[in-house]
């Protein structure tokens, strides 16, 4: 268990290098379930995330390495099992649930742990099980664990009633080895899954209408091994945007610009400076941020993994605004700490309130999720004297060396290890 300690204040300016996706490279993890060649993937970051990914597919026999210096992940899954049923490895991510689409279609049958709820909202998998039942699964559930069976998975055409992204990859991933054409229709957009796509046309796969709401995907008999870079990660990226347009000027390398549209189209509303140029983007503070309003929506609307840190963007902001968060239930935890640190924010039901207020104050506060806590680290870089977060194992499963990439930037953060 670590915290982080960070004076603020201080004016930050530099370059940050943006790792990975971490949400592209889980799945694609995952999809390498359905071949028994050597899959190679670059640009995998060495997350606490992306660490519990490997350790759940060595605990179904596929040999993993990992070259962190170089982001490099081999992956090769000839003598894989079809149970992945270690309910403790397995609860600890929601990812690890992609494993179920692949196994099943690669060996007619699979035990998958039940992903357990967890603290943004209850996260069922409905819809992941609707799509794989159409797809000729049998499901059952017992002790905590789902037992899925088929002869061969059949093509179907699939409705999603909602635009789930982890369900879209998971029925992808399943059509890929089925028999015949699958479509999957309100299918989730998000880029993380046109990066899948991309790594499943790599091993052979058919896809049609990657990155639209409609995908079809040609089953084929046998899958090869492929090399794929994973793209980088928008969501790292968005928050050093947040970070720039609240402390200082900061230049974003290795960012694809496309995806990070509504980010940019909100920060420019706010009125900060922002300037595109090829795979980098700078972002500079002028000032005063102008508090906007936010409704979070699935891909290409914006993004709620970014919502709570644009709501500590705001709450230094001038005037009032009003987050609407329509993809998950409770996800303004970070509202009650930031308010502990001099933010006036007030949450009803799915809407936040945020008032701008002139200055924030350090004290101890607690990350209790991963983008929570990522919101935690703008408003301590903004906030008079010192901060100390702590539960930091939540930021550490998404943002790759947070602390040294602020260091670099000018910021005073230390971790801490605690017992
Ligand atoms: C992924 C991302 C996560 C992001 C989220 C929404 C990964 C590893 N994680 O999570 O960072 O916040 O997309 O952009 O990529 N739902 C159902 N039934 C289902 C599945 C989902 O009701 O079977 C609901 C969820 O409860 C939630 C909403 O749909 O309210 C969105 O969930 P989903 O898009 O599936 O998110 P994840 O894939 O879990």
């Amino acid at each position: 268990m670590g915290k982080f300690v960070v004076e603020g204040l201080k004016r930050l300016k530099g370059d940050v290098k943006i790792s990975g996706s971490k949400n592209s490279a889980l799945p694609i993890m995952a999809a390498a379930l359905l071949t028994e060649d050597e899959c190679i993937l670059e640009n995998v970051p060495s997350l606490r995330d992306v660490n519990i990914m490997e350790r759940i597919l060595r605990s179904v026999l596929v040999k993993t390495e990992h070259e962190e210096k170089r982001d490099i992940m081999k992956i090769k899954a000839d003598e894989a099992l079809f149970s992945a049923d270690n309910n403790e490895l397995m609860g600890k991510i929601r990812a690890s649930f992609l494993t179920a689409g692949p196994l099943l279609s690669r060996f007619g049958r699979a035990r998958i742990s039940l992903p357990g709820g967890c603290s943004i909202g209850s996260r069922p998998i409905d819809l992941h099980l609707k799509g794989l039942a159409k797809l000729g699964a049998e499901i059952s559930k017992e002790f905590g664990v789902v037992e899925l069976k088929c002869e061969r998975l059949k093509g179907a055409e699939i409705y999603l009633d909602f635009p789930s992204v982890g369900a879209t990859e998971n029925i992808i991933m399943a059509a890929a080895l089925a028999d015949g054409v699958t479509t999957v229709s309100n299918a989730a957009m998000e880029p993380e899954i046109g990066d899948l796509c991309s790594f499943l046309q790599k091993m052979g796969v058919e896809i049609y209408g990657k990155g639209t709401d409609t995908i079809k995907v040609v089953g084929c008999r046998r899958l090869s091994g492929a090399v794929h870079q994973v793209i980088p990660d928008r969501i790292e990226a968005g928050t050093f945007m947040l970070i720039g347009a609240a402390c200082g000027e900061i230049r974003l390398d290795n960012v694809m610009t496309e995806h990070l549209r509504p980010i940019v189209s909100k920060l420019k509303e706010a009125g900060v400076e922002i300037v595109e140029d090829g795979e980098s983007v700078t972002v500079k503070n002028m000032g005063c941020i102008r508090n906007t309003d936010i409704k979070t929506m699935p891909y290409p609307g914006f993004p709620t993994d970014m919502q709570p840190q644009f709501m500590s963007l705001m709450t230094l902001g001038q005037g009032t605004g009003v987050i609407n968060e329509t993809i998950f239930e409770n996800r303004f935890m970070q509202a009650g700490e930031l308010n502990r640190m001099g933010a006036d924010i007030k949450t009803e039901g799915s809407s936040a309130i945020i008032r701008g207020v002139d200055r924030l104050t350090g004290t101890n506060v607690r990350a209790t999720d991963l983008r929570a806590g990522a919101a935690l680290i703008i408003s301590a870089l903004s906030a008079e004297g010192t901060t100390e977060i702590s539960d930091i194992y939540h930021i550490e499963r998404g943002y790759f060396k947070i602390d040294e990439k602020l260091r670099r930037l000018g910021a005073d953060i230390r971790r801490v290890d605690q017992e």
